[in-house]
């Protein structure tokens, strides 16, 4: 929204919500306070708040004074009742369209920006056109397909914008906002399924091009290939392509796993199992990949973290976010914890309240637990000061500048790292005296 308001400066944009402390934070004068961290964003916010672009808990309001609305809310993985685990939970959704119902007294265009299961705009044009009043509501489906920590760049560059609608004024009204910094041949028009759909396949196929990759890591230890050699080998045949391919400790994200187990959902409803198993083999090699992680620092600390102090860099799900969700690292920490091991983390962005967030959500075990075995520091330092091991887990590029002949010394012998995004330089790292585990090699 704020990448839309700076560029249509004569348009109005307005983004509620119902938490106040957030809204607040969003509307701090010190834009290093906004709630969330993305590399330009609040230069962005600086430039347009007050002008164009404003921040307020005055839903009903806006929703009255709006020509068009979207609906943003979160679409998380169903926890309760038919789906549980697997499907999306739409009652946010539901409940945007049921207050827009409420309020709109003029004719409003709604536009679907969370990611949405296919056919969710039915039920929420089901739910508009069922208000009693003459007000009429036209349904876009115009997913987001920026990638965290390179958002703005994705926002101010896209690929390409989708726009998926039946009224024709509705999707040239929206094409038109995009219209005034995205050429025109980038903004696609279909119709609302494909434009659903597209949105659960495209990350369904970034997803698949890692767990294939990570999938190859693993040959590539027992064989002796090194899989970066062997992913820049293939990017290089322009069918397959270069991007995506980095091997890691696993994928994650608020969006992958969640769009995945979506689309398998989808699929199982319409009784279509092999193609359900088919993507469902993404998530179960990601699993695979973070587990076999964990179990390979664990028994090459001979068999035993129990006691053990394990150096952790990084926590976010990748570089230049401050974003947790489904990180890689919650659940190897998660494995080493069930190992009694004892966890120090420093990732440059990452509070020590949200890693014990983190760790509580998943209930392994109490909270006192989690803080007796995990901890966060304030330097990467101190959370490597007497360590047994080092475990990368975000690719943030900090980590490869440190003062390593420093850490070394002050690490436990054998020192040993286990790079979990293949960001060190093995060669320097075995000269410093270090025993270095990396992926796919
Ligand atoms: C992803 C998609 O890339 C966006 O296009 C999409 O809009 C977004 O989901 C969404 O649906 O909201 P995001 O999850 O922010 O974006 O970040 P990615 O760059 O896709 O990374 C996801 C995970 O895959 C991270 O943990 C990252 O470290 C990992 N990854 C990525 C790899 O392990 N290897 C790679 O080659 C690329």
């Amino acid at each position: 929204m704020a990448v839309i308001a700076k560029n249509n400066p004569n348009i109005k944009v307005t983004i509620v919500d119902i938490n106040q402390e957030r809204i607040n934070a969003w509307n701090d004068s010190d834009t290093s306070n906004l709630p969330i961290y993305e590399p330009g964003l609040a230069g962005i916010v600086e430039e347009t708040r007050g002008k164009n672009l404003f921040f307020s808990t005055e839903i009903d309001k806006a929703i009255d004074e709006s020509e068009m609305i979207f609906i943003s809310v979160n679409t998380p993985t169903k926890t309760y009742g038919k789906g549980k685990g697997m499907a999306a939970d739409l009652k946010y959704v539901e409940l945007c369209a049921r207050n827009i119902a409420k309020v709109a007294k003029t004719d409003k265009i709604v536009v679907e920006k969370s990611t949405l299961p296919v056919r969710t705009a039915q039920a929420i044009k089901s739910i508009l056109d069922n208000t009693g009043s003459d007000v009429n509501f036209s349904i876009l489906s115009n997913p987001e397909f920026l990638a965290e920590g390179t958002a703005i760049q994705d926002l101010l560059n896209p690929d390409r914008v989708l726009i998926g609608g039946e009224s024709e004024e509705a999707i040239e009204s929206l094409a038109s906002i995009y219209g005034s910094w995205v050429p025109e041949s980038q903004i696609l028009r279909t119709n609302v399924w494909s434009s659903e759909l597209s949105k659960l396949t495209a990350n369904a196929f970034l997803a698949q091009r890692i767990s294939s990759i990570n999938a190859i890591s693993e040959l590539c230890e027992k064989t002796e290939a090194n899989v970066d050699e062997v992913a820049k080998a293939i990017g290089m045949d322009s069918r397959i392509g270069s991007k995506f391919l980095k091997s890691s400790v696993g994928f994650g994200g608020s969006c992958f796993q969640k769009d995945i187990l979506n689309l398998v959902y989808i699929a199982r409803s319409y009784n279509l199992q092999a193609v359900a198993d088919y993507w469902e083999q993404v998530i179960t090699l990601n699993n695979h990949q973070k587990r076999r992680f964990a179990d390979n620092l664990i028994s090459t600390l001979y068999n035993t973290v129990s006691g053990k102090k394990i150096g952790f860099l990084g926590w976010a799900f990748k570089k230049d976010t401050n974003d947790t969700r489904e990180s890689a690292a919650i659940y190897v920490a998660d494995h080493l914890l069930n190992e009694q091991a004892h966890i120090a983390v420093y990732d440059p962005k990452v509070s020590s309240v949200k890693i014990q967030s983190d760790l509580n959500y998943l209930n392994t075990r109490s909270e006192d637990e989690n803080k007796r075995l995990i901890e966060a520091k304030d330097s990467p330092y101190e959370a490597l000061n007497d360590a047994h091991a080092v475990a990368i887990m975000t690719e943030w590029d900090e980590f490869k500048t440190y003062d390593w002949h420093k850490i070394y010394t002050k690490m436990k012998k054998p020192a040993f790292i286990f790079d979990g995004r293949n960001i060190l330089d093995q060669s320097k790292m075995e000269k410093i005296g270090f025993d270095y585990y990396s992926i796919g090699k």
